[in-house]
């Protein structure tokens, strides 16, 4: 089955939205495999961002990520990462729909609250930069049958 990384940033610990955030994955669907509240070190910061270390936003979107805890999460279910990409909305939460989690929760795309893989091999290099496979529970919710 599918699996895709996400992160509450440090903006939506600090801002009380953890619950809000996973409330939203778990009603659609999708399966907890992995969850930790840990403060990110810049090597790992740098390696997640690794693809845009060019980029004029990079130092400060490093400095943000290691600024405060995040919580890390892996999503289990079926096309999981491009569903979670839409729960999360487009990147300038200004230009997000209402009804995502960036349109309903953020003003910034500084503090754009969440991060989700943007692609199925992308999200297999994330899950293995943050989580060992000892921290990936593998279970069977009892209401799967009621979904598929
Ligand atoms: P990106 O991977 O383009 O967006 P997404 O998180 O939607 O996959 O960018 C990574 C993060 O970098 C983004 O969530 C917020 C930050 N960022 C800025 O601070 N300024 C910018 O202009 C862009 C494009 C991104």
């Amino acid at each position: 089955m599918e699996r895709t990384f996400i992160a509450i940033k440090p903006d939506g610990v600090q801002r009380g939205l953890v619950g809000n955030i996973i409330t939203r994955f778990e009603s659609k669907g999708f399966k907890l495999v992995g969850l930790k509240l840990m403060k990110v070190s810049r090597e790992l910061a740098e390696q997640h961002y690794d693809v845009h270390k060019e980029r004029p936003f990079f130092a400060g979107l490093v400095e943000f990520i290691i600024s405060s805890p995040v919580v890390a999460m892996v999503w289990e279910g079926d096309g999981v990462v491009a569903s979670a990409r839409k729960l999360i909305g487009a990147t300038n939460p200004l230009s997000a729909e209402p009804g995502t989690i960036r349109g309903d929760l953020g003003v910034s795309v500084g503090r754009n609250l969440i991060h989700g893989s943007d692609a199925i091999e992308t999200a297999q290099r994330e899950i293995a930069l943050w989580f060992k496979e000892d921290e990936l529970a593998d279970w069977e919710p009892s209401m799967t049958s009621w979904l598929y």
